[in-house]
């Protein structure tokens, strides 16, 4: 975080998209499904690497976080990173996995504060669709493939969506 000068509020950000995307591999690992919790804590605190020196640039951050990773030998969470804005494969019938997690995580936390799905896509219209119709299709796009796949994680979990903010404190 130090060596790509993270801002503080995308840390606060990633701690928090940590703690839930946590609590949510913890139990979906209680069900048996194999996840690696090093991946899922070090792809949680890192999927916004790439963001601070992408604020200016029209760059995808997402591609250069992934870049960054592969630069200091982190290739286990390169596909986490760069999927974490959207998913490139999704197969709604298969093991839940690390990737997915992350991906739902952060679009559960808003800023630093958990919030539903509707209510960060709400926020993520307003600070980058502005009103382009275009961008405006493809975020919503992306947020019906983000509610599929809460269905395909609260498949197996045992709390509820709205359970996790309580969950995480
Ligand atoms: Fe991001």
């Amino acid at each position: 975080m130090g060596k790509y000068g993270m801002l503080e509020n995308i840390k606060a950000h990633s701690i928090m998209v940590e703690r839930v995307a946590s609590v949510i591999a913890m139990e979906i690992k209680k069900a048996g499904i194999d996840i690696s919790m090093s991946m899922i804590t070090a792809g949680a605190l890192i999927h916004d690497i790439g963001k601070t020196s992408c604020l200016n640039t029209r760059d995808d951050h997402a591609a250069k976080g992934s870049d960054i990773c592969v630069m200091n030998h982190f290739e286990e969470i390169a596909e986490i990173v760069k999927e974490h804005v959207i998913l490139e494969t999704f197969d709604s019938q298969g093991d839940v996995n690390e990737k997915e997690i992350i991906y739902y995580a952060d679009k559960r936390i808003n800023h630093d504060k958990v919030v539903s799905i509707d209510e960060r896509l709400e926020d993520i219209l307003i600070r980058y669709a502005k009103g382009n119709e275009r961008l405006e299709r493809l975020i919503k796009e992306n947020f019906a493939q983000c509610r599929e796949v809460e269905k395909k994680l609260f498949a197996v979990l045992s709390f509820m969506p709205d359970d996790l903010a309580g969950m995480i404190g």
